[in-house]
């Protein structure tokens, strides 16, 4: 396990996972609802609780940065989101994939729409529960994912408004 500065110690002597940064205790982000880390010193992640279950994502959105611990969760073909309150982009919390509505024939009226996927563009990061105990492990995957470009000093420290 790796800690970081500003997170508190766990409190059970559980074996972590390797290379996991410990959050805090699940009954404080229950009723926090949302906390956000840096880990590494390099990685800005959200960690939200929501219908019992711990979600944790790349903190800015893919679009252009915006603060997702500012979104409103919301279900779009039986798939949990995130909306982003900047520009509204809809990211599935579990797997961070971007969802669009797509028209299936433009030329016929009234227009006929499907909620689609545009593959995972947010990076999403494993969690894990020991003894009440909330840990992150962050998803380091060689590919690109369109959430890393905002990962950097120059996004760190604009404000995060909409
Ligand atoms: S920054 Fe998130 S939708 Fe534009």
């Amino acid at each position: 396990m790796s800690s970081d500065e500003e997170s508190p110690q766990p409190s059970s002597s559980s074996s972590a996972p390797l290379d996991s940064h410990y959050i805090g205790r699940r009954e404080d982000i229950v009723r926090a609802g949302r906390v956000t880390r840096q880990l590494n010193g390099c990685r800005d992640v959200l960690v939200l609780h929501h219908q019992g279950q711990i979600y944790a994502l790349d903190m800015r959105c893919y679009h252009a940065g915006g603060g997702l611990q500012h979104g409103d969760i919301e279900e779009f073909n039986g798939r949990l989101c995130i909306v982003c309150p900047w520009h509204k982009y809809k990211i599935t919390l579990a797997e961070g994939e971007g969802m669009y509505q797509a028209v299936d024939n433009p030329t016929v009226r009234p227009l006929k729409t499907q909620w689609r996927s545009k593959g995972v563009k947010q990076r999403v990061h494993q969690v894990t529960e020991l003894s009440g105990d909330v840990y992150v492990t962050l998803n380091t995957s060689p590919e690109d994912i369109e959430s890393d470009r905002y990962q950097t000093d120059k996004y760190r420290t604009k404000p995060n408004t909409s």
